[in-house]
């Protein structure tokens, strides 16, 4: 079709039957962005140009923000810590509690981890085939509408419940979360103007007073070292004291209640039973000795 100088040329419009005529006619086709000047642009390149821009702006101001503020790493795992209770994040809440209903736990846990989930994002998935109405205001979707309430609301109230039940179950086990101990030592030592972990170092420091002493195998006999570590140092992170000075904290018949008796709500055990009176007096006389040396 080459318009040369010659107007008199034969422009000849070849058909294919394969091509099917057109049934909307010109003037319906909606127009293109150029009938309207000045209110919208071209996609490629202006707009995708722009939006790159952004795009990249926001990207470098993360790299920044990353760079400049680590991610805070949580405390070392401790197996030995009898008193952490494991929680999932927070939006992961109302998952971990939907899990603990009687229905979906258990024996019919498949449905709780894979049945109810698959249905919910299924749903999700089918949703633009299933709701293919025009309308667009939620008032007038009252099946899409009320389902979207229904999860929303069973999430927060599922959310809020795991969090109760975590209160609750910290208050009846007497636990006091590793982040906020952490925290509470770390203003004990700013309180007492040092350094966070150096009251902790400190104590790691203070030698063992008679260290040949025969109590000394009463620790391994009675499993005392089983948590308060072969060291005797205990272990700062799961809240168990260290043996290393620990006179300056308690007095003989304290340390003896605390042997007998079990402390920390249990966490500490009792062990009344398991040693003999003049055990318990032998263990805790060399206890009480273990002062920090002035
Ligand atoms: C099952 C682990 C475990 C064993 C075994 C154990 N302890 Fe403890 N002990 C703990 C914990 C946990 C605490 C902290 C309790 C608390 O939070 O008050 C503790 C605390 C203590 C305290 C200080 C009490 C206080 O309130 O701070 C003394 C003293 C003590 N233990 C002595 C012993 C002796 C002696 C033995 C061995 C006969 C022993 N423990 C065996 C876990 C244990």
């Amino acid at each position: 079709m080459a318009h040369g100088h010659k107007s008199d040329e034969k422009v000849v419009f070849v058909g294919d039957s394969r091509v099917r005529k057109r049934t909307v006619p010109v003037s319906k086709v909606p127009p293109d962005y150029s009938s309207y000047p000045g209110k919208s642009e071209a996609f490629i390149p202006n707009f995708l140009l722009k939006e790159w821009m952004v795009g990249v702006v926001v990207l470098v101001g993360f790299l920044v923000l990353t760079i400049s503020e680590p991610a805070p790493l949580g405390y070392p795992a401790d197996p030995t810590n009898a008193g952490f209770i494991p929680m999932p994040d927070w939006y992961f809440l109302f998952l971990y509690q939907f899990l603990k209903l009687q229905y979906v736990s258990k024996d019919y846990v498949v449905l709780g981890t894979v049945g109810v989930p698959g249905i919910a994002f299924g749903a999700l998935l089918l949703a633009p085939f299933l709701d293919t109405g025009k309308e667009r205001r939620f008032y007038k979707r009252p099946i899409t509408s009320i389902l979207m309430l229904l999860s929303l609301i069973s999430v927060f109230y599922l959310t809020k419940q795991s969090w109760d039940h975590y209160q609750h179950e910290l208050q009846l086990t007497n636990t006091v979360p590793e982040h906020i101990l952490r925290e509470e030592k770390a203003r004990e030592a700013a309180a007492k103007g040092q350094e966070p972990g150096e009251a902790a170092a400190e104590a790691a420091n203070i030698p063992l007073v008679d260290k040949d002493d025969p109590a000394v195998e009463l620790t391994k006999k009675a499993q005392c070292v089983a948590c308060h570590g072969t060291d005797l140092k205990g272990n700062e992170s799961a809240g168990i004291p260290s043996f290393h000075g620990i006179g300056d904290e308690f007095k003989k018949e304290q340390l003896v209640d605390i042997v007998t008796n079990g402390a920390g709500g249990g966490k500490m055990p009792a062990f009344k039973d398991k040693l003999t009176a003049e055990e318990i007096d032998q263990l805790t006389t060399w206890l009480a000795k273990q002062k920090k040396a002035e």
